[in-house]
């Protein structure tokens, strides 16, 4: 009889370690993921080039100051950062930005195919840059 119920408690013992384990390993992510509020590199080397102008602290236009200041952006929470980057994101899947109007006057502020895909990916909360 004892020797039978030794089973079922083996299963429960590695169950119960197993759920430990994998809540570990979410806590880790989701820790890792709500620290992970810097932009990277590349992605800030373009946002500077392309973006930057029209949209930070400072900026005279206050129309794009108004919906997105990059200077408030590393600062602010990871929920209102995460919709930043989907409004971001929906927003150059419809060629919305850089204005069209501005790159009547302006076509070296367009973005090359490189520097879209890089704020596309960024922007969808892809972490790896893109292989160069
Ligand atoms: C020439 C100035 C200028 C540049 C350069 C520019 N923007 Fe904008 N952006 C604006 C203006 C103006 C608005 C507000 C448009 C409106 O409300 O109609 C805006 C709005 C936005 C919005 C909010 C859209 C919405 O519907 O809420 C996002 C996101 C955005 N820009 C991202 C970008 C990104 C990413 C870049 C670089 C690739 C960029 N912008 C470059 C002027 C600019």
């Amino acid at each position: 009889m004892k020797k039978l119920l030794l089973i079922p408690a083996l299963a429960l013992t590695v169950f119960l370690f197993l759920q430990a384990t994998s809540k570990e390993a979410i806590e880790t992510t989701i820790i890792a993921v709500e620290f992970d509020n810097e932009i990277p590199a590349h992605v800030k080397a373009v946002i500077d080039q392309k973006c930057y102008g029209c949209h930070n602290a400072e900026s005279k236009n206050e129309k794009g100051k108004k919906k997105l200041d990059w200077d408030d952006f590393e600062s602010s929470r990871r929920a209102k950062q995460l919709a930043t980057m989907a409004k971001i994101n929906e927003t150059l899947i419809e060629g919305e930005m850089p204005p069209a109007k501005f790159l009547e006057s302006k076509p070296e502020g367009k973005l090359s195919p490189e520097e879209l895909q890089t704020l596309l990916d960024w922007s969808a909360g892809k972490k790896r840059a893109p292989k160069q």
